[in-house]
């Protein structure tokens, strides 16, 4: 059996090629009586390779008839094109129909906007703009992987499914096998020994915590899977389900945490520039044509380093008008950040020794006993990509900060377990892995850098 060739590769060849087979869907097509030229695309690349055939082809009378989206094998030809705008063209010899698509194909027209793509997310990925972020997409995967890889980072398949919350801010998706009538303790407490796992269950919102206790044993780890927020919140950065990249390194300050950060964020992107440069010049030339300078400003800048504390006096002294009040105390919204690395700092900055306060229970407290070892990494078009901090490694400083924010010590046993054991400082941080497609695409909407996007209100596809 003949193998089917790529059209990616097919593109790239130098010389003609004969008896090729090719397969993939219609884009476009222009009959005249005796031929036609229909545009294929096979999702192996931005590009569409021409396919001429006449009517010498067998079955011509039914070719002509194909609409947008229906599906084609393609024997023949691979030769310089004739005509202007590509270099290859395919000489059809034999053509087989694979499925004919209805004429209500709802991709026919050219351009839909990306609301109108989200209603039918199943086929968006068939348009130049959602075939070139998902090839984006999986290219940056690998990417992270390499990047830990070449630097003797061991990667950690956390679980997805967990007993803690390590935010500790209570947007947990709940896991439950229980149905009506529900098991109760009292009016309120649900009897959840009699759940599946005999406890309260959810969704994981990080993989840190399982992440540390591997990094206090392999040194340097990762983990890099989907997290779950059930954030009530409609934002374009905001999405309820969402990947994450989560190094943690033992033996690690703050400062060799900001620095992976740094070194991280800049490796993707010149990854991304490297090997994706023809999906990568459609962003820059329909979706934002700063993108380039864009990126090369962040691979080429110097992070500014900021404590928090003179992050507040930058902003109460700005001449802006903020629609959330700036106080030193409470967090940063997106506004504030944006103002900070776009308008008045124009480059990346990592906001670093955030009050307590407003930080989860694991960060490290700093010796003013007010501030956390907390960094995050702030990003023009973003805000907030990266969160994470140096942790709490003094089992009496931990506890005390667990009982403050409400967590029981019982229930988180284990984690004390390694501070009790051999303790080390260790650092870790998460990326958030939309944004980064976010920043890399210059696309506006979280929605639309994820196959299928899941927000309040919204479980199709
Ligand atoms: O700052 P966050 O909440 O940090 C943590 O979860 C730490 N436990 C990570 C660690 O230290 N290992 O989240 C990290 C990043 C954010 O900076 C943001 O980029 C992304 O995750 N993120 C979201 N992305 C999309 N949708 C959401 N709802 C997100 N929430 C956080
Ligand atoms: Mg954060």
């Amino acid at each position: 059996m003949m193998k089917r060739q790529k059209i990616a590769n097919l593109l790239k060849t130098e010389k003609p090629i004969e008896n090729i087979l090719l397969k993939g869907w219609i884009r476009t097509k222009r009959d005249s009586k005796t031929f036609s030229f229909i545009e294929v695309n096979d999702g192996s690349c931005l590009k569409n390779i021409q396919i001429v055939v006449d009517e010498k082809t067998p079955d011509y009378s039914e070719i002509k008839k194909l609409t947008t989206g229906s599906a084609l094998a393609v024997w023949g030809n691979l030769v310089p094109s004739q005509g202007g705008g590509q270099k290859w063209e395919v000489q059809a010899t034999k053509m087989d129909i694979i499925s004919v698509a209805l004429e209500t194909f709802p991709l026919q027209k050219k351009r839909h906007t990306d609301e109108y793509l989200r209603t039918i997310a199943h086929l968006r990925p068939r348009t130049n703009k959602y075939g070139a972020v998902f090839r984006i997409r999986s290219e940056l995967c690998w990417a992270v992987h390499q990047f830990f890889r070449e630097r003797g980072f061991r990667y950690i398949h956390s679980p997805l499914i967990t007993g803690s919350d390590c935010e500790g801010a209570g947007e947990l998706f709940r896991v439950t096998t229980l149905n009506p009538p529900i098991p109760m303790i009292s009016n309120e407490k649900i009897d959840f020994s009699k759940d599946f796992f005999c406890a309260e269950s959810n969704l994981t919102v990080s993989g840190q915590l399982s992440a540390e206790m591997f990094a206090l044993s392999l040194g340097d780890v990762y983990t890099f899977g989907p997290t779950f927020r059930a954030e009530n919140s409609n934002t374009s950065r905001h999405v309820a389900e969402f990947w994450m990249i989560e190094p943690e390194m033992a033996f690690c300050d703050l400062t060799g945490n900001m620095d992976l950060g740094e070194t991280l964020i800049k490796y993707l992107i010149t990854f991304a520039i490297d090997n994706c440069a023809e999906d990568l010049d459609l962003f820059a030339r329909f979706v934002d044509k700063t993108l380039m300078k864009t990126l090369e400003n962040i691979v080429s800048s110097d992070y500014v380093h900021l404590p928090y504390k003179d992050a507040i006096d930058i902003l109460l002294g700005a001449n802006e008008s903020f629609e959330f009040e700036v106080a030193y105390g409470s967090d940063l919204q997106s506004e504030h950040e944006r103002f900070l690395t776009e308008k008045h700092f124009k480059k990346p900055l990592i906001i670093y020794d955030y009050p307590k306060s407003i930080k989860p229970f694991y960060m490290r407290l700093n010796d003013d006993d007010e501030t956390v070892a907390a960094m995050d990494i702030l990003v023009p078009r973003i805000g907030e990509l990266i969160g994470g901090s140096q942790r709490e490694e003094r089992l009496d400083v931990l506890e005390k900060r667990m009982v403050l924010s409400g967590l029981s010590k019982e229930n988180y046993w284990w984690y004390l377990d390694s501070r009790r054991y051999g303790t080390v400082p260790h650092s870790g941080f998460g990326l958030g892995f939309e944004r980064l497609l976010m920043l890399i695409t210059g696309v506006s909407n979280i929605r639309d850098v994820i196959p299928f996007p899941r927000t309040p209100g919204n479980i199709d596809f």
